[in-house]
């Protein structure tokens, strides 16, 4: 094990994490409208609540899909022939799908337990409010493609970058809701 080596890992790990660390914040942008629960109940209390739409869901989506093929396209101007780490061409766009809609999907995931444990919309849920689009992400991702995520996140030294990038993922979290709570994009600051 180098420096090199797990310098790389933690490169490659952020890199690859981007298309699913935006849709939660593009949702906040083009979110509103119709529920994705249309409102309604499991034994007296919100499926999801008003918080998970249809167009943040379907507008966060696209947005970390099309991200994803901006940095391919980015990546490929540099002459990179493994498109920075999302595999093979033609599963590119499968595997930009799972990790930005997974993103979602445990945001989603996440606001179901926290309604179940009567814990109202936009009401504080430590580490389930930073970690559960972390969680949708890589089970979306590794149900479908098990051998991308285990090359990239696991093999060789690239455990030591996920740990990293991990870390990494709560500071950007807090950071990122801090800073939408100040520019009045989101009610709250988690
Ligand atoms: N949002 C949306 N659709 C989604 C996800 C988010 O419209 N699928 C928007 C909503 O306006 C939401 C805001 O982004 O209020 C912030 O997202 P989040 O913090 O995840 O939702 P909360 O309002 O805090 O609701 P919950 O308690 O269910 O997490
Ligand atoms: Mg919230």
């Amino acid at each position: 094990m180098d420096i090199m080596e797990i310098v790389t890992s933690i490169l490659i790990c952020i890199w690859v994490f981007i298309p699913a660390m935006v849709p939660n914040s593009t949702a906040v942008i083009c979110g509103g409208g119709t529920p994705v629960d249309f409102g309604k109940t499991l034994k007296g209390k919100r499926i999801l609540g008003d918080g998970k739409t249809w167009r943040g869901l379907i507008g966060g989506t696209l947005s970390g899909v099309i991200l994803g093929l901006l940095m391919i396209g980015l990546s490929s101007l540099f002459g990179s022939t493994d498109y920075w780490g999302f595999g093979p061409f033609w599963d590119n766009v499968g595997i930009l799908f799972c990790l930005s809609f997974g993103a979602l999907f445990g945001d989603m995931l996440g606001s179901f337990i926290k309604r179940r444990l009567d814990i109202g919309r936009g009401k504080k849920a430590p580490l389930l409010d930073q970690y559960d689009f972390v969680f949708g992400s890589f089970l979306i991702t590794t149900i479908f493609y098990p051998n991308w995520v285990y090359s990239t996140f696991i093999a060789g030294t690239n455990w030591i970058g996920l740990i990293v990038m991990l870390v990494l993922v709560w500071f950007i979290h807090r950071s990122v809701s801090i800073l939408g709570y100040k520019m009045g994009l989101k009610n709250e600051p988690w």
